[in-house]
């Protein structure tokens, strides 16, 4: 592997190797110094808490130096473009690149420039690939349900037509062979066919609950959305938020999943979200281990 920058036609093995070795590093609570001497840097264009913060904790746990890159405070708020900032932080010696940017096929195109030995790592592209994401929430419904992905029903429910994490979401379920793969959303938030191939796709969410072992809500991306996509968060809460009563028609042990951050009383209730179903924070954890993960596959 040279980078990760996506999840699609990653091959399984690759795939369940990864999840194999962040859960063993998740069960040891590991550290070691794989990358002692490399410096990784996070390079974020957009905004983020988890994905940034996990990525420096598991850098940190491999022995690596990591630089935090700032935006706001950066030179490109002088017009320096990221590819220049790119280039200047990869002159300094940085190896790793976690790179978060608001364009689809941003972090491809920086790939593509780096020099033999440097790789990068898609910590989020436009609406295209979020793939530790991905992998973090894998590994999370393999401890989860404890079942092999054959025998998994779930549901990705929200605003999947702007969501890079439910696009990963889908290559790795699919690579996995998931049972059973429901999506549901209004129609306005729903993307193209391609993407959607193999779901089973419906516009009713009490419907795409019934009978499922894993619920993956998503964040409604306000920040992406052309007006008029959803009338009102009143409306969009009452026919596509979870909440405990919807929860009770999924199975008994059903999970619920969010990548974060959460509209809390949008698509998720309080209740739901910090109830004894919930995986959120798990989510979280997992993420940890995942990135050192990838990032020990990539550099170690
Ligand atoms: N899930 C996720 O990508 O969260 P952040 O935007 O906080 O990194």
């Amino acid at each position: 592997l040279r980078h990760l920058l996506t999840l699609e036609c990653l091959p399984r093995p690759t795939l369940e190797a990864l999840l194999d070795r962040a859960q063993a590093m998740a069960d040891s609570g590991e550290v070691n110094a794989r990358l002692a001497g490399i410096a990784v840097c996070t390079l974020f264009f957009e905004p983020s808490t988890r994905t940034r913060l996990s990525f420096q904790r598991a850098t940190q746990r491999l022995g690596a130096d990591v630089l935090g890159f700032d935006a706001s405070t950066s030179s490109t708020t002088k017009g320096e473009t990221a590819l220049d900032t790119f280039r200047n932080i990869e002159a300094m010696g940085v190896r790793g690149f976690v790179v978060r940017h608001s364009a689809d096929g941003a972090v491809a195109e920086l790939a593509a420039a780096a020099a033999p030995g440097t790789a990068l790592v898609n910590a989020g592209d436009g609406r295209s690939a979020h793939p530790t994401q991905g992998l973090l929430d894998m590994l999370t419904l393999r401890q989860a349900t404890g079942t092999d992905f054959s025998g998994l029903k779930v549901v990705i429910v929200g605003d999947v037509r702007h969501s890079r994490v439910a696009r990963s979401d889908l290559h790795a379920l699919r690579t996995l062979g998931a049972g059973e793969i429901r999506v549901c959303g209004p129609a306005s938030l729903l993307p193209d066919a391609d993407t959607l191939s193999g779901c089973t796709v419906t516009h009713d969410l009490d419907a795409a609950l019934d009978g499922v072992d894993a619920v993956m809500m998503l964040r409604l991306q306000r920040e992406r959305m052309a007006e008029g996509l959803v009338d009102s968060l009143e409306n969009y809460h009452r026919d596509y938020g979870l909440d405990a009563r919807r929860l009770r028609r999924a199975s008994t042990d059903a999970v619920v999943l969010h990548p974060g951050p959460m509209n809390r009383g949008v698509e998720i209730t309080d209740e739901v979200a910090d109830g004894p179903q919930s995986w959120i924070l798990q989510q979280v954890a997992n993420g940890v281990a995942a990135r050192m993960a990838v990032l020990e596959a990539l550099l170690g």
